[in-house]
């Protein structure tokens, strides 16, 4: 499943199959994991959006990536997005949001926004080469452990896109 090159993937809507390995995923990458059913009840809603990356030719595999983007009309959001550790740094990240940036461009949204961890180099720079800007600092927005497992707190940046 690995093996991947920058072609051999694509991006689409989820399923209702894949959330249940959504959820897996976000639960390796992110402090409090979503269950299958928040995953489900996201997908739901009619302002919200769930893509994913997979293999080509692979349907049934767990998937690669995904991007959650909930939006109003005029603004949307980056609820959560992650890439499989064993994928990354193959264009995944990049091409899920592009395509969020697409549809919400086709959509006339005109702004997209999100928060990420001041510490979180590798989507920074991800966000920074798609154009985001930082707009504003969230001191101590993120409670984490670190690496004694004591409990700290990180910034958040809040990054901005003008799709206009
Ligand atoms: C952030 C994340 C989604 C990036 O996914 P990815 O598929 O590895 O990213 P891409 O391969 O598409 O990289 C696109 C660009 O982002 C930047 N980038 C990605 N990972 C990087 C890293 N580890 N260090 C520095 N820059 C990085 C680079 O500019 C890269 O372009 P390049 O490869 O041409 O240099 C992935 O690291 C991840 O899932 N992290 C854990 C979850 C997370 O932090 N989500 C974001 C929460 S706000």
């Amino acid at each position: 499943m690995f093996g991947l090159n920058r072609k051999n993937f694509a991006i689409m809507d989820a399923t209702v199959g894949d959330h249940a390995s959504i959820a897996d995923l976000h639960g390796l990458n992110f402090a409090r994991g979503w269950t299958t059913s928040e995953i489900d009840k996201l997908a739901e809603q009619s302002n919200t959006f769930v893509l994913v990356a997979r293999t080509v030719g692979e349907p049934d595999a767990p998937v690669l990536g995904f991007n959650i983007v909930r939006h109003t009309p005029q603004e949307a959001e980056i609820l959560s997005i992650a890439v499989d550790q064993r994928g990354r740094r193959r264009g995944l990240g990049d091409a899920l949001m592009r395509e969020a940036i697409l549809r919400l461009r086709a959509d006339r949204i005109s702004n997209l926004l999100l928060e990420v961890d001041i510490e979180n180099e590798a989507a920074i720079k991800l966000y920074e080469k798609l154009g985001f800007e930082t707009i504003a600092q969230r001191p101590g927005y993120y409670d984490k452990k670190d690496e004694n497992g004591l409990r700290a707190h990180t910034s958040a940046l809040v990054m901005s896109l003008s799709l206009g």
